[in-house]
């Protein structure tokens, strides 16, 4: 059964913004699937609030991921090992406020799916159940595999996360591409297959070569999103704040779409030379005045 969104808004002309009909399905872990057999390309961003997530579903994003990457993008840590279960069940549900079409994923933060398969299903539990997360995202090959099963089991989707896993920086040596050697390949194409059978409906592959992604891409029968990992996948997925040129020292593989941060700057030393000089706000800017105007 379809069920439509009522929209309270058209699409802006000329705004860029994909052309919003009345009624937008939202899209479901079984669309990405019906995506990958018919070759339509899979568009998926990180968001960590419910702003930017209503701005990146204007736009026509697909899936939306509560990368635990919000550690190092806007919580200052060097990794995302210090993310808790608590900040990413905040960070999901304010991406969740803003979305009405995009797919929203939730990642699994560093250890919730190591301790025991019950501490797996409850953390996933409170991800979607308090966090109103669609699907779960875990890192990891076949170590992860039973607690794959049993959240699918439990009901929760699961996208897998193959290659550079970065909850395991210190064990990989840093962020680092991932799988170059042949025996490392076989290894991920053994992972991706045991993933799959263990029920997950698609697969995040970060910082391998571009020949085995889109090896794993043509054996898989889910779709693969990949991140730095070359142009064959079924899917693209960009940490936001790297694409719009928020950040500082982006991989080399994140195109810029924009450079909002030298845009950001210029605005705010903008702001700040008006206030220095006097001339911000100027008399009609005063709403205590225009209160008294009024009165
Ligand atoms: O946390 C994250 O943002 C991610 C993506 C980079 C895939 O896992």
């Amino acid at each position: 059964m379809e069920f439509g969104w009522e929209l309270g808004r058209q699409p802006v002309e000329g705004s860029g913004e994909i052309a919003v009909s009345q009624n937008v399905s939202p899209v479901r872990t079984t669309d990405l699937k019906a995506m990958k057999a018919r070759g339509e390309k899979i568009a998926m961003l990180t968001a960590y609030d419910a702003l930017m997530a209503r701005l990146l579903d204007r736009a026509g994003v697909d899936v939306l991921l509560v990368g635990d990457s919000v550690g190092m993008v806007l919580l200052g840590y060097e990794t995302t090992i210090p993310v808790t279960l608590e900040d990413m069940i905040r960070h999901t549900q304010a991406v969740v406020r803003g979305v009405r079409r995009a797919l929203v994923v939730a990642d699994m933060p560093f250890l919730t799916c190591h301790t025991s398969l019950d501490d797996a299903v409850r953390s996933a539990g409170r991800l979607v159940q308090q966090g109103g997360a669609h699907a779960v995202k875990v890192e990891g090959g076949g170590s992860v595999v039973p607690v794959v099963r049993r959240l699918v089991d439990a009901g929760i989707p699961v996208m897998g996360h193959l290659g550079l896993t970065p909850q395991r920086v210190h064990q990989l040596g840093g962020f680092r591409t991932q799988a170059r050697s042949a025996e490392e390949a076989e290894a991920l194409m053994t992972d991706a297959a045991a993933l799959e059978r263990a029920g997950v409906f698609a697969l995040v592959l970060e910082a391998i070569p571009s020949g085995l992604a889109r090896r794993v891409t043509q054996t898989a029968g889910v779709p693969t999103i990949g991140i730095g990992a070359g142009p064959h996948c079924d899917g693209q997925v960009l940490v936001t704040h790297d694409a719009l040129g928020l950040t500082d020292g982006a991989p080399s593989f994140v195109k810029h779409y924009a450079r909002l941060a030298d845009a950001m700057v210029e605005a705010v030393t903008g702001y700040v030379s008006d206030v220095k000089a006097g001339a911000f706000p100027s008399a009609t800017r005063s709403r205590g005045d225009a209160r008294e105007e009024e009165s």
